[in-house]
């Protein structure tokens, strides 16, 4: 083996205010198969990742469910983290930006570029919030549109007619976090001076760290110059104060990327073979790797490597950009069930269906990536299950009922091997090169090439043929070997399968290095099926839930998470007759019931005054005891589609107000009001 090499890998950090869905996954599925792949070539290969834990949004979220934002982060962490390993992500630290390690380098850093020259202050004039206190970004001012005159349109875009503008341009401008009218102020500012690092990142994104499109629309920007980047944001922020400026804050972008140190030097407190410093000072022999989704392609290629540079840092090896994930043919929807959360998979499908999944598609390119549902249902069975294992389960009984389990000398099939032999190489350039759909084309055409051997000596019908025994057992020792073989090449992307073949074959933990030994006179385990196949039934399982995690949180519209729905300014007028048009009538809750399986809704069988109703509601938070609700009278809209849910169909909805969790007022009429009548 060539010589041991020092890779330190990084995924992006996702941000601690929200769930992992599939499309996160695809990174983070493709950072772990690159790492997997490093470590088992015998490599030093170290793979850290964090929650990126600061911002405004963070703070808002936790401020609204009423919880610290420790708390908040503490809590989303470890959702995180454990969906990361029931994907079998093996990061060697999943740790936070919110640290002690991650403040002190950033201060450090900070002052270094301000001591070189690379730190700018001005003031800047921007809307601030008067009732909360607090400036506001773009996304968190809505008004009219300037152009088209469409209501409701963020800071920065009208969704309507496409328009951009400042916020200052927008027609009656609100906050959304208050109501209220922002008014403009000034505030002393920051500014990494990201000019002064043009030549340098002119070369450097030209040196081979980028794929040849991501450095080709990079240097769109850097031929019409860069500007000074912004990195204060005033109190109340969470994030760290910035040394020496009282309630300033370092946005969230100036901390996270140095998160990834941060998570590395935390690590490297308990992994004495980790040398901390040796990774980051400017001549090193080690290699750094970010996996980054296209979106942020700016915070890596060029603020980064200009924070790093003006520190006196070492930039990264190589920067691999991937794109956007789409489901079946389309951008993730929550209303088609498409917008699919970790969990929500992990609870119907086997993890490794999409490691290998992601492994057919994924190439060098930074090419949007489709999960078709059939698709993947179909290339999983017919790759995994109808070519790989297949090998294995015809050929393990034929040894262990003909031979006790012990593998023979293998039959001699010098084309057949030699064809095994030939790939690996390529196979393991294609790994390195993260063109991981080649790896998996090259593995899939050896399996076809074994099924095709297995096929043509049919043991099958040798075995019952007298005097054949011996020849049967070499044949299937042959296919068992090259099963094996096409296990280690899998192993990146199936860990769990590996494993379990690894138990059959009677062997330890598979390295690269294991390709060309052969098993011979070796005892076999049991064989138990390795995987099965997928059922297109759980997928349609799997949206259907993905439905439901949308109706969950909109149920009852009050318990949004997104608070955006009460404070905005009352809605545009109607007439009488669009009012008219809702059959609001008084509903007496005859039952209320949980749901099993539901985190959020209670079932509500309601009496109209003879008319009976059925009604999903995501009031569970606030009625931990549901029979306390039962022979209560509340408003219910009774001519709202019934809507088709996981759990059965709710005709309409009860009328609740509040922000949510507790929170949640169920509306009553006064006494005297009887089951069915209108409300008016
Ligand atoms: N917190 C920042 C990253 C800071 S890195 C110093 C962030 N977080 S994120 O949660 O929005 O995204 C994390 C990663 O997932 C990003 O690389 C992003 O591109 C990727 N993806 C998010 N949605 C995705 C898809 N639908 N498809 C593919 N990748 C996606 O950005
Ligand atoms: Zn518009």
């Amino acid at each position: 083996m060539s010589e041991q090499r020092k890779i330190l890998v990084t995924s992006a950090l996702p941000y601690a205010n929200g769930s992992i869905h599939l499309g996160h996954m695809l990174e983070y599925v493709q950072t772990d198969m690159w790492v997997r792949f490093q470590k088992m070539r015998g490599h030093l290969c170290t793979y850290v990742c964090a929650d990126d834990a600061h911002g405004s949004a963070i703070m808002l979220r936790a401020e609204k469910e009423g919880i610290t934002p420790q708390q908040l982060i503490d809590y989303v962490r470890e959702e995180h983290y454990s969906d990361f390993k029931d994907f079998h992500v093996d990061f060697d630290n999943f740790y936070s930006t919110h640290s002690p390690e991650n403040r002190e380098l950033s201060e450090q850093i900070y002052l270094k570029l301000k001591a070189a020259g690379h730190i700018a202050s001005r003031n800047v004039t921007q809307y601030y919030d008067p009732e909360k206190g607090m400036f506001l970004a773009d996304r968190f001012i809505k008004g009219t549109c300037p152009k088209c005159a469409t209501a409701d349109q963020y800071g920065d875009n009208c969704e309507k007619c496409g328009a951009t503008y400042q916020p200052t341009e927008l027609k009656n401008p609100y906050s959304t976090i208050s109501g209220a009218t922002p008014v403009l102020k000034d505030s002393e500012h920051f500014f990494f001076k990201l000019p002064n690092f043009q030549s340098m990142l002119q070369e450097w994104t030209r040196s081979g760290t980028l794929q040849e499109s991501v450095a080709n629309k990079l240097a769109e920007w850097l031929d019409s110059g860069l500007q000074e980047w912004d990195i204060s944001r005033d109190a109340p922020y969470f994030g760290f104060e910035i040394p020496g400026a009282k309630d300033k804050f370092f946005y969230v972008w100036l901390d996270a990327p140095i998160g990834y140190m941060a998570s590395f030097k935390n690590l490297c407190a308990r992994r004495p073979e980790l040398d901390f410093d040796s990774y980051w000072q400017e001549d090193t022999d080690t290699e750094l790797y970010h996996f980054i989704g296209k979106d942020i392609t700016n915070f890596h290629a060029l603020f980064w490597p200009a924070m790093l540079h003006g520190a006196n840092l070492r930039k990264p090896t190589g920067v691999n950009v991937h794109g956007y994930l789409t489901v079946n043919g389309a951008k993730m929807s929550k209303s088609r069930g498409t917008f699919i959360k970790a969990r929500t998979y992990l609870d119907h499908l086997n993890p490794e269906y999409l490691r290998y999944y992601y492994a057919s598609k994924l190439s060098t390119g930074v090419e949007d990536l489709d999960l078709n549902l059939e698709d993947f249902a179909q290339k999983v069975n017919s790759d995994l299950v109808g070519k790989v294992v297949n090998i294995a389960s015809r050929c393990a009984g034929f040894v262990h009922k003909g031979n006790n389990g012990v593998l023979t000398q293998p039959a001699q099939e010098p084309e057949l091997t030699q064809a095994f032999a030939q790939a690996e190489a390529e196979i393991a350039s294609a790994y390195e090169a993260r063109d991981f759909a080649k790896a998996m084309r090259k593995i899939m055409a050896l399996a076809d090439l074994a099924n095709a051997y297995i096929a043509d000596k049919a043991p099958w019908a040798m075995n019952k043929v007298e005097g054949k025994q011996a020849e049967v057992q070499a044949i299937c020792s042959l296919g068992i070997n090259l099963f094996r073989q096409l296990v280690i090449l899998l192993k990146p992307v199936l860990p769990q399968l590996t494993q379990a073949a690894e138990n059959f074959l009677n062997v330890k933990a598979f390295t690269w290095a294991d390709l060309p030994n052969d098993l011979i006179n070796h005892q076999l385990n049991e064989f138990t099926p390795l995987l099965t196949r997928i059922d297109m039934k759980d997928i349609e399982k799997m949206t259907e839930a993905s439905k439901q995690d949308l109706l969950e949180t909109n149920v009852a519209p009050a318990a949004t998470t997104n608070g955006e729905l009460d404070k905005a300014p009352l809605a545009a007028e109607i007439n009488f007759d669009a009012f008219a048009a809702v059959d609001l009538r008084i509903a007496l809750i005859e039952k209320a019931e949980f749901v099993e399986g539901a985190d959020k809704l209670l079932r509500l069988s309601l009496d109209l005054g003879g008319v009976k109703r059925n009604v999903f509601s995501g009031i569970k938070s606030a009625y931990p005891d549901p029979s306390l609700l039962e022979g209560r009278l509340t408003l219910y809209v009774a001519n709202l589609a019934p809507r088709k849910m996981k759990f059965g169909i709710s005709e309409g909805m009860v009328l609740a107000a509040g922000p949510g969790g507790s929170e949640i007022y169920l509306l009553s009429p006064d006494q005297g009001a009887i089951p069915g009548q209108r409300v008016m």
